[in-house]
């Protein structure tokens, strides 16, 4: 059976069962391997994307339920990796083993979508779902605030 859905902005039709994990269809059948495979139960967030904006565990979404909607990836972010947060990652130097950073850097940006300026409160409240084995905690919460100036001043 096909579902259609749009991933990165393209139109896509996959041949899959619709209780198939999204993020399987992401990675073995679209080649989108940014989005990593965690824990697979919904408890880690390194598998996290947007599903018309809104961050979601990929890992325990099936498929069937993106259907129609927008799917947003590391990889989509932004073509060139000037995405502020994703700026701001590399100014502060975020990642240790890098393992868990796409997941945090999708939930970011979906916070920084809603909350244009977060304290660190909404950022903890926000983030507390994405677990980083490497402890790169204060350096995300750092670059979340440092992500949120560098999008106000391209806006301002
Ligand atoms: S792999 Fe999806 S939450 Fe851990
Ligand atoms: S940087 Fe290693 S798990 Fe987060």
């Amino acid at each position: 059976m096909s579902v259609r859905l749009k991933v990165n902005g393209k139109p896509v039709s996959v041949d899959v069962a619709p209780d198939t994990p999204l993020l399987w269809v992401l990675r073995d059948v679209l080649d989108l391997v940014g989005t990593k495979y965690g824990c697979g139960i919904g408890q880690c967030g390194a598998c996290t994307v947007h599903l018309n904006g809104n961050p979601v565990r990929s890992c325990s979404l099936p498929v069937g339920a993106a259907a129609g909607a927008e799917v947003t990836t590391i990889e989509g972010l932004s073509p060139d990796g000037s995405h502020p947060v994703q700026r701001a990652w590399q100014e502060l130097d975020v990642p240790q083993c890098g393992y868990c950073q796409a997941g945090q850097i999708m939930s970011a940006a979906a916070l920084l979508a809603r909350t244009p300026k977060p304290t660190d409160a909404d950022i903890d409240a926000a983030m507390s779902g994405n677990l980083c084995r490497c402890a790169t905690y204060l350096r995300i919460r750092e670059a979340i605030h440092r992500a949120s100036e560098l999008a106000r001043s391209k806006s301002a």
